[in-house]
């Protein structure tokens, strides 16, 4: 498959291109970025472009997107328009009418539209993912997700905090791939109730703190909590709890622990991985050794999804999009003191009523 890189220059922009690189079912078409030189720099041998126009002229089968959320929709219609598959980087795009503009343009053009949800593919959290489908646990009754880091002393670039760009805080930034670990493992989420506050950063727009409460149609539900003041750092959690045991799967540093039983309350039995093998890795080459990773087995299963449909793990069209309504209900139930209710996914997205007005703008000035 031929893939272009646009955000090619990028932190995730070029641990996209490197992986387009190593894989030999994947070749690199082009890349594009507003710094063309260090997309260049990245890809010798492969055209690039700092025009999105000239860049789409290339031929290629698939586009990996990896700019800011605020330049997406566009980037993303053109590629559509051209015929492409889309593997984007969450969050999806940086509202939800351009995000619903998106996957109505993947639903004209029959073309593949994947979600950057990358920890899907972390060893601990596809651990969880594995032990709740074998059933191992029981029926499963509840789930509890956690995303935080400190916040703003962890952001290079204004784009990543300010709302007008990344869609809003917390939610929208580490807690987006918890929202997804947590849909992931529970099933759709069709009622959230939740509760969010903006009283240290003071960012209009970009919550600190998101604590709400996520309703699958089956029954379970499932806590969540992303923020931007935890002062220990970085760290991602998820634990699913069921009728005959529990498991958690955790980053950074990388950790899963599943205790099960034969009925509630019996003896119980411990597993406990520590992944001695990623925390070298992490320790001699960076985290970003376990970013590729991921980011590697992500587009195995794209090429997957592209083929047959099949695709593995990687996030699907409604996975990218069911995030950032998510988000979206969680500050509406905030204002309203009210649970708000998501019709279940996998029917026909409408188009939102910009659809039919002109195109959002493909300068790339815009970043
Ligand atoms: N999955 C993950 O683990 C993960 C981690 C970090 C960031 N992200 C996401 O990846 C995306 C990129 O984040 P990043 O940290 O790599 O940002 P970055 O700022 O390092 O890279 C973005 C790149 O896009 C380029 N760019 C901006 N506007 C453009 C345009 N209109 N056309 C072409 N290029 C343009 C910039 O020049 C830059 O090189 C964001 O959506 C972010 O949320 C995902």
């Amino acid at each position: 498959m031929r893939i272009g890189v646009i955000g090619a220059a990028g932190r995730i922009g070029r641990m996209r291109v490197q992986t387009i690189l190593e894989n030999p079912k994947t070749s690199l078409a082009a890349v594009m970025d507003v710094n063309e030189a260090a997309a260049a720099a990245l890809a010798p041998g492969a055209p690039s472009f700092s025009d999105a126009a000239r860049f789409f002229d290339v031929p290629m089968d698939a586009v990996a997107i990896s700019t800011p959320p605020h330049v997406r929709e566009a980037l993303c219609r053109e590629a559509y328009a051209r015929g492409l598959h889309v593997l984007t980087e969450k969050p999806l795009a940086h509202t939800l009418e351009a995000s619903r503009n998106i996957v109505a343009a993947a639903a004209a053009a029959g073309k593949v539209l994947a979600g950057g949800f990358n920890m899907r593919y972390y060893p601990a959290f596809a651990y969880v993912k594995d032990i709740v489908g074998s059933g191992q646990l029981g029926e499963i009754d509840h789930v509890r997700v956690y995303g935080g880091h400190n916040g703003l002393a962890n952001f290079g670039q204004e784009w990543q905090y300010k709302a007008p760009q990344s869609g809003g805080g917390a939610m929208w930034d580490v807690g987006i791939h918890m929202t997804d670990m947590a849909r992931h493992v529970m099933g759709d989420i069709t009622r959230v109730y939740g509760v969010l506050s903006e009283r240290v950063w003071k960012i209009p727009g970009s919550e600190d703190n998101a604590m709400a409460i996520f309703h699958a149609p089956d029954g379970v539900a499932a806590t969540y909590h992303a923020t931007w003041t935890d002062w220990k750092g970085y760290s991602s959690v998820i634990e699913v709890y069921g009728s005959r045991g529990m498991v958690r799967g955790a980053y950074a540093p990388m950790d899963s622990l599943l205790i099960t039983m034969a009925h509630p309350g019996g003896k119980s039995r411990t597993v406990h991985n520590r992944y001695l093998d990623v925390k070298v890795n992490e320790k001699l080459k960076s985290w970003t050794h376990t970013a590729v990773k991921s980011f590697a087995a992500e587009l195995e299963d794209f090429l997957d999804l592209v083929t047959d449909g099949s695709g593995g793990r990687i996030a699907d069209q409604d996975a990218a999009l069911r995030a950032i309504e998510v988000a979206v209900a969680v500050r509406e139930s905030s204002k309203t003191g009210q649970a708000v209710t998501l019709a279940p996914l996998g029917s026909a997205v409408a188009p939102s009523p910009s659809e039919s007005a002109a195109p959002a703008s493909l300068d790339s000035s815009a970043a």
